[in-house]
């Protein structure tokens, strides 16, 4: 029966290939050095297949991927696939030393996952230091063949991958600026520039040569104009959808397009209820999916990206530009312009997040743990730890209840697949050791303690984790980012959380489903998810420099009992450290 099934579905296949349910997608990533010349400057950056962004992965649910990663370059290397599920796949999640060692110089290693109950935009990006700055794009997962969106189907779909760039990381290059804070123990230098689709838009002349007038360029993005950066073309009356990822390192960005509204559909490969805004907020790993409709008399209108920071922590306050430009716009037409939100609006980060809520509808419910088996209690933040070899004898750390984690340096994964013992304990505390005013004056001492701690979940025990902001050194937005799961934003609020009357106001109908989630300045956030995922999953703030710095554990959840609850055996090319 099952053969012939199977005989029957490779007949329709052939016949009819557009009826294939789903399919085995491979793409091949080369990491290769790419002579490229952005702010005036030329130099060889880390890329896939010498792009940046990098390819688009597009793959439909249920698609089987692979990916074959060969690297070409000196730097170790590993991708993670930002928000896809990775059911029973950790080994083809991709945070250095959490799920897989790295791919060394000259070595490859297959990506092989399968895309399930997701569809929407992610990203992919690389995970081992500083190298996801150019290694980069879009992941682009189509519904089920015949299922349609749940909004009007667009006319056509842009994809726009914010970045951020600098004139020193690039001089220098990004490890170097790493490196160079690690030795320190300060900050790393900020970027010099935002960008949209590579480009930061018109720059001020160079006195050598600025950028090649011909940009090679993937052909899922628009064709580049060299003195206005990207161009997003678009006929009067057509829909498009915008799938807009950030991929920035360390900068929470506003995204704008001057005169024109758009409604936003969908964040992090989940759909929502729709809601028309003029502007768009979106940390470090998230991504938002718009429509826009060209509805506006013909012209340019200037597209603009610049930082949210609410603190006093140094961001690189460039906008970076593009332009939406009407098919029949006469050449030398004027760009209408539009204005940005100060660096520190609150409020207008606060009107979109609140704004935001899942579809919840019959095909697409959203499924709130209700019963909760594991309340958590995670304070993010900084603290000064002794460095004998830093400038000051001391140097800034991260840490989530205290422990500021040291990577390991054997994948945790395999540490725990293979019995390793010595690698990691279990013990990493669910609440502060010492409970203290989390976002009153900070204590005298901002030690952490060291630790290579996770916290260990039975199969498909419910979490609840309310992320508390903490104001050692500054309080801070922290977009915290969880691997293998998508999680439920319930709650959030400013300064302590109240545990007596802050649930009360919890949404437990239609709480916005993602994978990366901003922890207010100075407040706290409240998500939850079930642990249905057997594997080792990584959870960290998706600014660089904290990740860094500490501000990162893991989730270790064990295997079911049922045939399909356990992880899948390593692939034999599994790289070893
Ligand atoms: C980049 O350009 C320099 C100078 O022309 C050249 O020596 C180098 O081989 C190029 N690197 C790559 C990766 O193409
Ligand atoms: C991908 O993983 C599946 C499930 O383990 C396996 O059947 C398949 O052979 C793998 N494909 C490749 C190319 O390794
Ligand atoms: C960081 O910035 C400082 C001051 O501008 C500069 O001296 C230093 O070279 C920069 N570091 C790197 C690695 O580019
Ligand atoms: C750019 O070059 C033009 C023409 O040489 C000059 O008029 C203009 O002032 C320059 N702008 C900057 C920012 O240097
Ligand atoms: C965009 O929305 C705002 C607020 O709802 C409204 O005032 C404005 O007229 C709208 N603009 C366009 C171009 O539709
Ligand atoms: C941007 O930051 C630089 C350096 O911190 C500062 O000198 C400049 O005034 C800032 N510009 C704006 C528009 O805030
Ligand atoms: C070292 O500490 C002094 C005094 O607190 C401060 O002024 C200086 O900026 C610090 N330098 C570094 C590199 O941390
Ligand atoms: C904590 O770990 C770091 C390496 O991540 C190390 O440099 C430092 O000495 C450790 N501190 C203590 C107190 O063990
Ligand atoms: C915590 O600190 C804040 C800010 O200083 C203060 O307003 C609040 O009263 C403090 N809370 C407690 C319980 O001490
Ligand atoms: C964090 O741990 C360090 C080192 O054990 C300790 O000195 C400090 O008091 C702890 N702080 C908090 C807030 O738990
Ligand atoms: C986990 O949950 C699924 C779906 O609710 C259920 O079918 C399965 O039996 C559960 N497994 C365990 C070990 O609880
Ligand atoms: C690359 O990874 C291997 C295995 O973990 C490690 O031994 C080596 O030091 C790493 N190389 C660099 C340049 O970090």
């Amino acid at each position: 029966m099952a053969y012939r099934v199977q005989a029957a579905a490779l007949v329709a296949a052939f016949l009819f290939p557009a009826m294939v349910e789903s399919l085995v997608r491979h793409y091949k990533f080369s990491v290769v050095l790419k002579n490229t010349t952005r702010l005036c400057a030329t130099k060889p950056i880390v890329t896939v297949n010498g792009k940046f962004p990098g390819p688009t992965l597009l793959a439909r649910e249920d698609d089987n991927v692979i990916v074959r990663v060969v690297n070409h370059v000196q730097y170790n290397v590993t991708i993670h696939w930002h928000g896809v599920r990775q059911l029973r796949t950790g080994w083809a999640d991709g945070p250095a030393y959490i799920t897989q060692c790295p791919i060394q110089p000259g070595q490859s290693y297959i990506y092989n996952f399968t895309i399930t109950g997701q569809r929407g935009t992610l990203l992919w990006h690389a995970h081992i230091s500083w190298l996801r700055t150019t290694v980069h794009g879009a992941i682009v997962i189509l519904p089920k063949l015949g299922v349609p969106y749940p909004f009007p189907k667009p006319d056509k779909e842009k994809t726009i991958v914010l970045g951020e760039i600098t004139g020193e990381w690039w001089k220098a290059d990004t490890e170097a600026v790493v490196n160079q804070a690690m030795q320190t123990g300060l900050a790393p230098n900020i970027s010099d520039s935002h960008t949209i689709n590579g480009h930061p838009g018109p720059f001020p002349n160079c006195s050598s040569q600025g950028e090649p007038r011909i940009v090679d360029f993937d052909t899922s993005f628009d064709l580049l104009l060299p003195s206005t950066g990207y161009t997003l073309h678009v006929e009067t009356g057509k829909t498009y959808l915008l799938r807009i990822i950030n991929a920035a390192v360390n900068e929470e960005l506003f995204f704008k397009i001057a005169g024109h509204n758009v409604t936003i559909v969908e964040v992090d490969a989940t759909y929502t209820k729709p809601f028309k805004t003029d502007i768009v907020f979106v940390a470090p790993g998230q991504t938002t999916n718009a429509l826009l409709t060209a509805d506006q008399s013909t012209g340019k209108y200037l597209i603009a990206i610049s930082p949210f920071m609410d603190t006093v922590v140094a961001v690189d306050n460039m906008t970076a530009t593009g332009t939406l430009r009407y098919k029949t716009t006469e050449a030398f037409s004027p760009t209408v312009l539009t204005t940005i939100p100060p660096q520190n609006a609150t409020p207008v980060t606060n009107a979109f997040i609140d704004s935001l809520r899942s579809l919840n509808s019959i095909q697409f419910p959203t499924k709130v743990p209700l019963k909760i088996d594991h309340s958590l209690f995670f304070t993010v933040g900084l603290g000064i730890n002794p460095c004998a070899t830093c400038v000051n004898g001391s140097r800034a750390v991260g840490d989530i209840n205290n422990v500021t984690f040291v990577m390991p340096t054997t994948a945790l994964l395999q540490a725990h697949y293979y019995n390793i013992s010595g690698i990691f304990t279990d013990d990493f505390p669910g609440n502060p050791p010492i409970p203290f005013n989390y976002t009153g004056n900070p204590p005298s001492n901002l030690k952490t303690m060291n630790g290579t701690k996770v916290y260990r979940l039975a199969f498909n025990s419910t979490v609840q984790v309310v992320v508390q902001g903490t104001a050692f050194l500054a309080p801070e937005s922290h977009p915290v980012h969880l691997h293998g799961f998508n999680f439920f934003a319930i709650g959030k609020g400013v300064g302590n959380f109240d545990p007596v009357n802050d649930p009360e106001k919890f949404n437990l109908v239609d709480p916005v489903e993602r994978n990366t989630i901003g922890v207010p300045t100075g407040g706290w956030t409240a998500i939850r998810f079930k642990a249905d995922n057997p594997g080792v999953w990584f959870l960290h703030c998706h600014l660089e420099v904290h990740t860094t710095w500490g501000l990162k554990m893991a989730f270790l959840v064990d295997n079911g009992k049922g045939p399909n609850e356990s992880i899948l055996p390593p692939p034999n090319d599994l790289p070893i450290c």
